[in-house]
């Protein structure tokens, strides 16, 4: 399947894969920051953006699936960074799993190696499910207020529109395939384990939906790991803190030259 993505600047490609239930805006200021010295590639994932919405559900592998067949038709040429905020980070690893020839660095944000609980699954069905009842994806908008720290959630409040803007707007089919997709998928710390790249984990230290031990787990386990703790920062640390979360990145690239 091949996907809707913006792409700007020249160099060494770097693919940012954007979370649940967002879209690649949610990466807007990285793209001007990092494209001085790379290609910065975003795309919208399946079901998500302005991307096709097949019937679910989603398994990891096939959003990472449609990654690599959009950067090939892209002209893209491996080997590139691939960085994912949390369901983006999923499928990072889903992609490092597979191909992992085709990755020269892995930037992990927000974001955690383990499956889901038998609990978190059944949740995910649940939602799946009010989701396609209601015909809507305005049951998840209460997702916002474990999106951001709580400084962010009362002091930025048009951030927390435009995220609610983008939550209301991803199309219920596929949010619910997105959520099956999540909830099915296996443990990839041992694909950590065996990258031979080097990895930058990007914690918040504020997050609501992955606590720092699992950042932390990500980082021991790689290699040449590194985790970076963004202080009073959520689940959303691009958008929440855009300078600290570049310049991790930026000397993250710097560093694989
Ligand atoms: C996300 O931000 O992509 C989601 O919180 C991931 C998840 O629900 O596990």
């Amino acid at each position: 399947m091949r996907l809707a993505f913006d792409e700007q600047g020249s160099g060494p490609a770097v693919v940012l894969l954007h979370g649940f239930p967002l879209d690649r805006t949610m990466w807007s200021g990285q793209i001007g920051v990092l494209s001085g010295h790379h290609r910065v590639v975003t795309p919208d994932l399946r079901g998500h953006g302005e991307s096709p919405t097949p019937p679910g559900p989603y398994p990891m592998e096939e959003l990472a699936a449609d990654v690599v067949e959009t950067l090939d038709a892209a002209g893209i040429e491996p080997p590139y960074v691939v960085g994912g905020l949390s369901m983006g980070g999923y499928v990072a690893l889903a992609m490092a799993e597979r191909l992992p020839d085709r990755i020269r660095g892995l930037i992990l944000l927000n974001t955690r190696a383990g499956a889901d609980s038998p609990e978190a699954a059944a949740r995910r069905e649940d939602s799946a499910r009010t989701i396609e009842h209601e015909g809507s994806t305005e049951s998840l908008s209460g997702m916002v207020e474990k999106l951001f720290a709580p400084s962010t959630l009362h002091g930025r409040p048009e951030l927390v529109d435009q995220i609610s803007g983008v939550i209301r707007r991803t199309a219920p089919g596929g949010a619910a395939g997105a959520l099956r997709g999540m909830a099915t998928r296996p443990d990839r710390l041992g694909v950590i384990r065996s990258l031979r790249v080097p990895v930058l984990v990007i914690a918040g230290e504020e997050d609501a939906i992955v606590p720092e031990e699992d950042s932390r787990a990500m980082a021991e386990a790689a290699s040449d790991g590194e985790l970076i703790v963004i202080p009073g920062v959520g689940h959303l640390s691009p958008m929440e803190a855009p300078g600290a979360t570049d310049a991790a990145i930026r000397s993250f690239l710097g560093r694989l030259g």
